[in-house]
């Protein structure tokens, strides 16, 4: 079944289809499946809400003991000028749990844009005393790296286009799409 877009989203175009997520997803699983112990388990440390629609499909196709958890950041404010922008200012809206300690961490990212958010993410998680953490995020924007962070697993490069979609959103709305756009 096709889900039409939403009249109302206007000024955009497909970047990526459901088709092309839903292979390189597969992909990345494998690129992961391989570089951990089969035998070691796995936490997967999802940041909400944009990488859930992504980290959903991700985990189903991981095969080693894995365990999943959750993060609830706010990186993004709005901006009345060009719709949204990356922010200085990241809150953490929910705790992490305590038995994250002495796990093995896969962060899971919608998108990396300045790399801010993942700064912060790493520094938090070493200060609960993770044993390793690793990063893959489905989208990278290297053009807009202020951060010298190179996330390990990366689904995407793009350019410096808004995007939203499959768990990205504008405004809080269209994370349900299942493929994603680009606002032109
Ligand atoms: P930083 O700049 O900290 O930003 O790397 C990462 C977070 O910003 C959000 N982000 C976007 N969200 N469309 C979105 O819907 C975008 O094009 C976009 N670029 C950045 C996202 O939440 C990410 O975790
Ligand atoms: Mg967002």
């Amino acid at each position: 079944m096709k889900i039409k877009v939403n009249d109302k989203l206007r000024n955009t175009q497909e970047l990526l289809s459901a088709e092309v997520l839903s292979n390189r997803v597969y992909e990345l699983a494998q690129e992961i499946n391989s570089s951990y112990p089969q035998d070691e388990n796995l936490t997967v440390l999802i940041v909400l809400h944009g990488s859930l629609i992504f980290a959903a499909d991700l985990v189903r196709h991981l095969t080693m003991p894995t365990e999943i958890t959750t993060i609830d950041l706010k990186s993004y404010i709005s901006d009345s000028s060009n719709g949204m922008k990356s922010s200085n200012n990241i809150k953490v809206l929910s705790k992490l749990p305590e038995t994250i300690r002495d796990k093995n961490i896969l962060i899971v990212e919608d998108i990396v844009d300045t790399g801010r958010t993942l700064k912060f993410l790493i520094a938090l998680l070493t200060e609960h005393g993770v044993k390793s953490i690793n990063t893959c995020t489905l989208l990278n924007k290297p053009s807009e790296h202020i951060e010298p962070i190179a996330p390990k697993f990366v689904g995407f490069d793009i350019g410096n286009v808004f995007v939203l979609g499959y768990g990205l959103d504008l405004n809080g709305k269209y994370r349900n799409l299942p493929h994603i756009l680009e606002l032109i």
